[in-house]
């Protein structure tokens, strides 16, 4: 079965994914997760955006943020009402609003910070995550177009948005500001058949230094996360599958096969769980994180 929503992004027919999530048994590799040692109520009082928000990633950075008290606007191109009105339930002292933007469309960012503005809301975090992964395709087959369209998307996108968003962080003038800005350990290992995303996010780890020092004096600090291996979700899927079908020297033909060697090449041997990406997303946003700008935290299970 195909995953609609992906639609506006994925050419899901080409792709013709299955909805196996290649989980592993919860006891698999090392240095387990333990949930119960976790901060809460940094975020009392203060609003972030989140890119990408009904994505993997965005919409438990967004749960997440409201959990520990933060109002959080939800960008992303696909429809976010329903995260939007979930948490309205669950937090109704908070403010939730959900946006449809491309971030690649500067005019579509600045009305909605526009939108912003015009509310009062004060905006000080923002999680700058909304990303594509294009296509798994050895470099002498790989198709400009999809090349352009990653780097539309991974980096012209992250640098309107980190750009208009600063702007009204520096309006707000309130100080404490952070921004996150999701990269990929694929833009530091480089896997194969993936030229352009790789490429793509080195930019963004690339940007997100040069990004920290121009806004420091503006009171903004700005860092990067680099995830490896992050399961299950719909980039896990849609990686081990198409490395599988990709046919390189370096992963096998069988998509089960693929995950495990992912996953064998990992020193904890295990993949990530969203949520322990989320975590030092959070701590990045976070006044925990007040003397660290410039830098980026890789995410990969010691990869
Ligand atoms: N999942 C992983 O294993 C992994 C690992 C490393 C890095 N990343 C990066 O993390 C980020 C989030 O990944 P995810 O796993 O949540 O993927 P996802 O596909 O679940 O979420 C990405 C979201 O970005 C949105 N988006 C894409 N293009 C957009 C545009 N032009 N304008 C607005 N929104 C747009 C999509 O609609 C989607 O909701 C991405 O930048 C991705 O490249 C993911």
């Amino acid at each position: 079965m195909k995953q609609p929503v992906k639609d506006a992004l994925y050419n899901t027919m080409k792709d013709n994914l299955t909805t196996e999530p290649y989980t592993f048994e919860a006891d698999t590799g090392f240095c387990r997760q333990n949930k119960e040692t976790r901060a809460f109520k940094r975020f009392t009082g203060k609003t972030a955006i989140v890119t990408g928000a009904q994505g993997n990633f965005g919409s438990e950075c967004a749960r997440r943020l409201a959990y520990e008290g933060a109002s959080v606007i939800l960008w992303d191109i696909v429809p976010t009402t329903g995260l939007q009105d979930e948490l309205r339930v669950a937090y109704p002292d908070q403010y939730f609003s959900a946006f449809n933007v491309d971030i690649t469309i500067e005019d579509q960012i600045t009305n909605a910070c526009e939108h912003i503005r015009q509310t009062n809301k004060q905006v000080s975090l923002l999680f700058n995550n909304a990303g594509y992964q294009g296509e798994f395709t050895p470099t002498i087959d790989y198709p400009v177009d999809d090349f352009k369209k990653i780097m539309d998307i991974n980096v012209n996108g992250s640098f309107i948005v980190m750009k208009a968003v600063a702007n009204l962080m520096k309006k707000n003038n309130l100080g404490g500001c952070s921004i996150v800005n999701t990269a990929s350990m694929a833009g530091i290992g480089a896997p194969p058949n993936m030229i352009a995303y790789s490429a793509s996010k080195a930019a963004v780890k690339h940007m997100t230094v040069i990004a920290a020092k121009d806004l420091a004096p503006l009171n903004i600090r700005v860092n990067s996360i680099s995830p490896a291996y992050i399961g299950p979700g719909f980039m896990w899927t849609r990686q081990v599958e198409l490395q599988a079908k990709a046919g390189s020297i370096y992963f096998n033909k069988e998509p089960r096969k693929v995950a495990e060697q992912m996953v064998n090449s990992v020193p904890m041997h295990r993949y990530g769980a969203i949520d322990e990406v989320i975590g030092p997303v959070l701590f990045l946003l976070s006044d925990d994180a007040s003397y660290i700008t410039g830098e980026d935290i890789k995410i990969t299970g010691g990869e």
